[in-house]
Protein backbone atom coordinates (compact mmCIF):
# COMPACT_ATOMS: atom_id res chain seq x y z
CA UNK A 1 0.00 0.00 0.00
CA UNK A 2 1.55 3.65 -1.85
CA UNK A 3 1.68 6.27 1.17
CA UNK A 4 -1.11 8.51 1.19
CA UNK A 5 -0.59 12.45 2.18
CA UNK A 6 -3.16 15.20 2.97
CA UNK A 7 -2.99 18.77 3.99
CA UNK A 8 -5.22 21.44 5.03
CA UNK A 9 -4.99 25.40 5.22
CA UNK A 10 -5.36 27.48 7.82
CA UNK A 11 -8.10 29.93 7.98
CA UNK A 12 -9.18 33.54 9.22
CA UNK A 13 -12.55 34.73 10.21
CA UNK A 14 -12.72 38.25 8.34
CA UNK A 15 -16.47 38.98 9.62
CA UNK A 16 -18.63 37.46 12.00
CA UNK A 17 -16.86 35.67 14.45
CA UNK A 18 -18.44 34.59 18.23
CA UNK A 19 -21.89 36.09 16.78
CA UNK A 20 -22.16 32.85 14.13
CA UNK A 21 -22.00 30.81 17.15
CA UNK A 22 -25.66 32.05 17.68
CA UNK A 23 -26.87 31.79 14.18
CA UNK A 24 -25.87 34.91 12.31
CA UNK A 25 -23.81 34.37 9.21
CA UNK A 26 -20.06 35.34 9.11
CA UNK A 27 -17.16 34.92 6.39
CA UNK A 28 -13.93 32.88 6.28
CA UNK A 29 -11.07 32.83 3.96
CA UNK A 30 -8.07 30.04 3.96
CA UNK A 31 -5.03 31.00 4.54
CA UNK A 32 -2.89 28.97 2.24
CA UNK A 33 0.26 30.07 3.67
CA UNK A 34 0.40 27.64 6.90
CA UNK A 35 -0.89 23.79 6.73
CA UNK A 36 -1.36 20.73 8.19
CA UNK A 37 -0.59 17.59 6.89
CA UNK A 38 -1.08 13.95 7.30
CA UNK A 39 0.89 11.12 5.89
CA UNK A 40 0.06 7.56 6.29
CA UNK A 41 2.09 5.21 5.47
CA UNK A 42 2.06 0.73 6.16
CA UNK A 43 4.02 -0.48 8.75
CA UNK A 44 4.36 -4.07 7.71
CA UNK A 45 5.99 -5.40 10.32
CA UNK A 46 3.09 -4.64 13.04
CA UNK A 47 -0.32 -6.65 13.76
CA UNK A 48 -3.40 -5.96 11.99
CA UNK A 49 -4.84 -3.02 13.61
CA UNK A 50 -2.19 -1.44 14.98
CA UNK A 51 -2.20 2.30 14.10
CA UNK A 52 0.57 4.31 15.44
CA UNK A 53 0.21 8.35 15.57
CA UNK A 54 3.18 10.02 15.32
CA UNK A 55 3.12 13.96 16.18
CA UNK A 56 6.42 15.42 15.96
CA UNK A 57 5.46 19.53 16.81
CA UNK A 58 4.03 18.56 19.91
CA UNK A 59 5.73 15.55 20.83
CA UNK A 60 3.35 13.21 20.74
CA UNK A 61 4.05 9.05 19.44
CA UNK A 62 1.18 6.68 20.71
CA UNK A 63 -0.75 3.72 19.64
CA UNK A 64 -4.46 4.85 18.63
CA UNK A 65 -5.88 2.25 21.01
CA UNK A 66 -3.64 4.18 23.93
CA UNK A 67 -4.93 7.66 23.25
CA UNK A 68 -7.81 8.41 25.47
CA UNK A 69 -11.31 8.97 24.36
CA UNK A 70 -11.31 12.41 24.17
CA UNK A 71 -7.92 12.89 21.82
CA UNK A 72 -8.64 14.89 19.05
CA UNK A 73 -6.36 12.72 16.72
CA UNK A 74 -8.40 9.62 18.21
CA UNK A 75 -11.45 10.91 17.31
CA UNK A 76 -10.74 12.05 14.03
CA UNK A 77 -9.47 8.21 12.95
CA UNK A 78 -12.32 6.66 14.98
CA UNK A 79 -14.66 8.44 12.96
CA UNK A 80 -13.17 7.95 10.19
CA UNK A 81 -13.29 3.91 10.46
CA UNK A 82 -17.23 3.73 12.16
CA UNK A 83 -17.77 5.46 8.67
CA UNK A 84 -16.12 3.41 6.67
CA UNK A 85 -17.25 0.47 8.60
CA UNK A 86 -13.62 -0.70 9.20
CA UNK A 87 -13.16 -2.42 12.72
CA UNK A 88 -9.41 -3.41 11.97
CA UNK A 89 -7.13 -1.22 9.49
CA UNK A 90 -4.01 -2.60 7.87
CA UNK A 91 -1.71 -1.82 10.54
CA UNK A 92 0.05 1.25 9.80
CA UNK A 93 1.98 4.39 10.62
CA UNK A 94 0.05 8.36 10.63
CA UNK A 95 2.53 11.33 10.84
CA UNK A 96 1.04 14.34 11.06
CA UNK A 97 2.50 17.99 11.10
CA UNK A 98 1.32 21.52 11.32
CA UNK A 99 2.86 24.83 10.31
CA UNK A 100 -0.50 26.52 11.43
CA UNK A 101 0.25 28.30 15.13
CA UNK A 102 -2.05 26.51 17.79
CA UNK A 103 -4.69 28.57 19.98
CA UNK A 104 -4.03 31.10 17.54
CA UNK A 105 -7.51 31.44 15.86
CA UNK A 106 -6.24 29.74 12.36
CA UNK A 107 -8.13 26.61 12.56
CA UNK A 108 -5.12 24.51 13.45
CA UNK A 109 -7.44 21.81 14.77
CA UNK A 110 -9.95 21.35 12.28
CA UNK A 111 -7.03 21.67 10.04
CA UNK A 112 -5.61 18.59 11.23
CA UNK A 113 -9.08 16.68 11.48
CA UNK A 114 -9.38 17.31 7.29
CA UNK A 115 -5.72 16.37 6.58
CA UNK A 116 -5.93 13.32 8.78
CA UNK A 117 -9.88 12.27 7.36
CA UNK A 118 -8.14 12.66 3.72
CA UNK A 119 -5.21 10.86 4.14
CA UNK A 120 -6.61 8.17 6.34
CA UNK A 121 -9.63 7.53 3.77
CA UNK A 122 -7.60 7.34 1.29
CA UNK A 123 -4.90 4.98 2.42
CA UNK A 124 -7.84 2.57 3.45
CA UNK A 125 -8.73 2.54 -0.14
CA UNK A 126 -12.16 4.53 0.25
CA UNK A 127 -11.59 9.10 0.10
CA UNK A 128 -13.97 10.50 2.04
CA UNK A 129 -16.28 12.88 -0.17
CA UNK A 130 -15.81 16.63 0.94
CA UNK A 131 -19.34 16.79 2.23
CA UNK A 132 -18.56 13.87 4.97
CA UNK A 133 -14.83 15.01 5.64
CA UNK A 134 -16.51 18.36 7.06
CA UNK A 135 -19.22 16.47 8.65
CA UNK A 136 -16.41 14.85 10.66
CA UNK A 137 -14.06 17.18 11.02
CA UNK A 138 -17.34 18.76 12.87
CA UNK A 139 -17.62 15.98 15.39
CA UNK A 140 -13.81 16.59 16.22
CA UNK A 141 -13.99 20.02 16.72
CA UNK A 142 -16.88 19.59 19.35
CA UNK A 143 -14.00 18.19 21.43
CA UNK A 144 -12.05 21.49 20.84
CA UNK A 145 -15.14 23.72 22.18
CA UNK A 146 -18.62 22.62 23.19
CA UNK A 147 -20.51 24.49 20.82
CA UNK A 148 -18.45 25.47 17.46
CA UNK A 149 -20.25 26.78 14.69
CA UNK A 150 -18.60 24.68 12.26
CA UNK A 151 -16.90 27.44 10.10
CA UNK A 152 -13.73 26.28 10.92
CA UNK A 153 -13.94 23.06 9.16
CA UNK A 154 -16.24 24.38 6.55
CA UNK A 155 -13.78 26.66 5.19
CA UNK A 156 -10.84 24.59 5.56
CA UNK A 157 -12.66 21.56 4.08
CA UNK A 158 -13.62 23.34 1.13
CA UNK A 159 -10.60 25.38 0.98
CA UNK A 160 -12.62 28.72 -0.57
CA UNK A 161 -13.71 31.93 1.09
CA UNK A 162 -17.15 30.99 2.59
CA UNK A 163 -20.17 33.07 3.63
CA UNK A 164 -21.37 30.33 6.48
CA UNK A 165 -24.68 30.91 8.85
CA UNK A 166 -25.87 28.01 11.30
CA UNK A 167 -29.33 26.65 10.81
CA UNK A 168 -31.08 23.92 11.90
CA UNK A 169 -31.82 21.62 9.68
CA UNK A 170 -28.69 22.26 7.52
CA UNK A 171 -26.04 25.15 7.35
CA UNK A 172 -26.06 27.68 4.91
CA UNK A 173 -22.75 27.29 3.15
CA UNK A 174 -22.43 29.58 0.22
CA UNK A 175 -19.27 30.59 -1.84
CA UNK A 176 -19.56 33.99 -3.58
CA UNK A 177 -17.88 35.88 -6.23
CA UNK A 178 -14.65 38.39 -4.67
CA UNK A 179 -13.68 40.18 -8.35
CA UNK A 180 -11.18 41.81 -7.38
CA UNK A 181 -8.62 40.39 -4.95
CA UNK A 182 -7.58 42.06 -1.25
CA UNK A 183 -4.24 41.59 0.97
CA UNK A 184 -5.05 41.14 4.25
CA UNK A 185 -1.68 40.93 6.87
CA UNK A 186 -2.28 38.16 9.98
CA UNK A 187 -0.51 39.47 12.98
CA UNK A 188 0.07 37.14 16.37
CA UNK A 189 0.06 38.45 19.43
CA UNK A 190 1.74 35.30 20.47
CA UNK A 191 -0.83 34.85 23.51
CA UNK A 192 -2.12 31.24 23.02
CA UNK A 193 -5.93 31.12 23.47
CA UNK A 194 -8.24 28.24 23.23
CA UNK A 195 -10.93 28.89 21.47
CA UNK A 196 -13.03 27.04 24.19
CA UNK A 197 -12.22 29.83 26.72
CA UNK A 198 -13.77 32.92 24.88
CA UNK A 199 -17.17 31.05 23.73
CA UNK A 200 -17.96 29.72 27.19
CA UNK A 201 -17.29 33.45 28.27
CA UNK A 202 -19.43 34.87 25.84
CA UNK A 203 -22.08 32.35 26.23
CA UNK A 204 -22.10 32.86 30.36
CA UNK A 205 -22.01 36.81 29.57
CA UNK A 206 -25.13 36.46 26.72
CA UNK A 207 -27.08 34.15 29.22
CA UNK A 208 -26.88 37.20 32.20
CA UNK A 209 -27.72 39.90 29.73
CA UNK A 210 -29.35 37.92 26.75
CA UNK A 211 -31.06 41.56 24.64
CA UNK A 212 -27.74 43.32 25.13
CA UNK A 213 -25.46 40.57 23.37
CA UNK A 214 -28.69 39.84 21.32
CA UNK A 215 -28.60 43.26 19.67
CA UNK A 216 -24.43 43.12 19.66
CA UNK A 217 -24.95 39.64 17.84
CA UNK A 218 -27.29 40.87 15.32
CA UNK A 219 -25.51 44.06 14.37
CA UNK A 220 -22.22 41.66 13.80
CA UNK A 221 -24.53 40.10 11.28
CA UNK A 222 -25.30 43.20 9.36
CA UNK A 223 -21.82 43.87 9.50
CA UNK A 224 -21.45 40.35 7.58
CA UNK A 225 -23.72 40.83 4.87
CA UNK A 226 -22.53 44.35 4.18
CA UNK A 227 -18.86 43.14 3.91
CA UNK A 228 -20.53 40.59 1.29
CA UNK A 229 -22.16 42.82 -0.72
CA UNK A 230 -19.14 44.82 -0.89
CA UNK A 231 -16.74 41.98 -1.89
CA UNK A 232 -18.94 40.84 -4.85
CA UNK A 233 -19.29 44.60 -5.60
CA UNK A 234 -15.61 44.04 -6.39
CA UNK A 235 -15.03 46.99 -3.84
CA UNK A 236 -12.48 45.40 -1.23
CA UNK A 237 -11.64 48.55 0.14
CA UNK A 238 -14.84 49.24 1.75
CA UNK A 239 -14.43 46.55 3.96
CA UNK A 240 -11.77 48.44 6.36
CA UNK A 241 -14.79 50.48 8.21
CA UNK A 242 -16.60 47.25 8.59
CA UNK A 243 -13.23 45.72 9.87
CA UNK A 244 -13.37 48.66 12.58
CA UNK A 245 -17.12 48.32 12.93
CA UNK A 246 -16.68 44.49 13.58
CA UNK A 247 -13.86 44.78 16.00
CA UNK A 248 -15.82 47.39 18.52
CA UNK A 249 -18.48 44.55 18.38
CA UNK A 250 -16.15 42.36 19.81
CA UNK A 251 -14.47 44.54 22.20
CA UNK A 252 -18.12 44.97 23.85
CA UNK A 253 -18.51 41.06 23.93
CA UNK A 254 -15.35 41.05 26.31
CA UNK A 255 -12.94 39.15 23.94
CA UNK A 256 -10.17 41.72 22.59
CA UNK A 257 -7.11 42.03 25.34
CA UNK A 258 -4.36 44.63 25.36
CA UNK A 259 -2.35 42.91 23.16
CA UNK A 260 -4.98 42.31 20.39
CA UNK A 261 -5.79 46.16 21.23
CA UNK A 262 -2.07 47.07 20.63
CA UNK A 263 -2.05 45.72 17.44
CA UNK A 264 -4.97 46.96 16.03
CA UNK A 265 -4.29 50.40 16.89
CA UNK A 266 -0.58 50.05 15.38
CA UNK A 267 -1.94 48.40 12.26
CA UNK A 268 -4.54 51.43 11.77
CA UNK A 269 -2.00 54.16 12.35
CA UNK A 270 0.56 53.00 9.98
CA UNK A 271 -2.12 53.46 7.24
CA UNK A 272 -3.86 49.88 7.30
CA UNK A 273 -7.81 50.50 5.93
CA UNK A 274 -9.28 48.68 8.57
CA UNK A 275 -8.39 46.16 11.25
CA UNK A 276 -10.05 43.88 13.81
CA UNK A 277 -9.58 40.85 15.67
CA UNK A 278 -9.89 37.51 14.32
CA UNK A 279 -11.29 34.39 15.82
CA UNK A 280 -12.01 33.50 18.90
CA UNK A 281 -9.99 36.60 20.48
CA UNK A 282 -8.52 36.98 23.77
CA UNK A 283 -5.01 36.47 22.13
CA UNK A 284 -4.29 34.51 18.62
CA UNK A 285 -4.39 36.59 15.64
CA UNK A 286 -5.56 40.01 13.87
CA UNK A 287 -5.50 40.79 10.69
CA UNK A 288 -5.84 43.95 9.18
CA UNK A 289 -6.98 45.12 5.46
CA UNK A 290 -3.64 46.73 3.33
CA UNK A 291 -3.27 48.15 0.12
CA UNK A 292 -0.34 46.06 -1.61
CA UNK A 293 2.02 48.97 -1.02
CA UNK A 294 1.22 49.06 2.55
CA UNK A 295 2.23 45.79 3.27
CA UNK A 296 5.96 46.60 4.33
CA UNK A 297 5.06 49.54 6.57
CA UNK A 298 2.22 47.81 8.17
CA UNK A 299 4.19 44.69 8.99
CA UNK A 300 7.13 46.41 10.50
CA UNK A 301 4.71 48.58 12.48
CA UNK A 302 2.79 45.30 13.87
CA UNK A 303 5.94 43.85 14.42
CA UNK A 304 7.57 46.80 16.11
CA UNK A 305 3.84 47.00 18.45
CA UNK A 306 4.90 43.12 19.40
CA UNK A 307 3.55 40.97 17.10
CA UNK A 308 5.29 37.50 17.31
CA UNK A 309 4.82 37.01 13.86
CA UNK A 310 3.45 38.45 10.71
CA UNK A 311 2.38 37.30 7.08
CA UNK A 312 0.31 38.48 4.54
CA UNK A 313 -2.41 36.51 2.54
CA UNK A 314 -4.35 37.51 -0.68
CA UNK A 315 -8.29 36.83 -0.82
CA UNK A 316 -7.55 35.77 -4.58
CA UNK A 317 -10.69 36.71 -7.49
CA UNK A 318 -13.25 34.40 -7.64
CA UNK A 319 -15.74 33.56 -10.33
O1 LIG B 1 -11.05 28.81 16.09
P1 LIG B 1 -11.13 30.28 16.19
O2 LIG B 1 -10.37 30.87 17.34
O3 LIG B 1 -10.95 30.97 14.88
O4 LIG B 1 -12.63 30.66 16.62
C1 LIG B 1 -13.72 30.24 15.93
C2 LIG B 1 -14.71 31.32 15.84
C3 LIG B 1 -15.78 31.40 16.89
O5 LIG B 1 -16.86 32.07 16.26
C4 LIG B 1 -15.30 32.21 18.08
C5 LIG B 1 -16.25 30.04 17.39
C6 LIG B 1 -16.98 29.22 16.36
O6 LIG B 1 -17.16 28.02 16.60
O7 LIG B 1 -17.42 29.75 15.33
Amino acid sequence: MPAVTASAPGKIILFGEHAVVYGRPAIAVPVTQVKARAVVSAAPGSAAGQVLIEAPSIHQQAYLADLAADDPLKKALTLALEHLQISRPPACKVRIGSTIPVAAGLGSGAAVSVALLRAFSAFLGHPLPDEVVNALAFEVEKLHHGTPSGIDNTVITYARPVFFQRREGGNLIETFPSPQPFTVLVADTGVPSPTAAAVGDVRRAWQQDPPRYEALFDRAGELTRAARKAIEAGKPHELGPLMDANHALLQEMGVSSPELERLVQAARAAGALGAKLSGGGRGGNMIALVEADQVEAVSQALLGAGAARAFMTRVEAQG
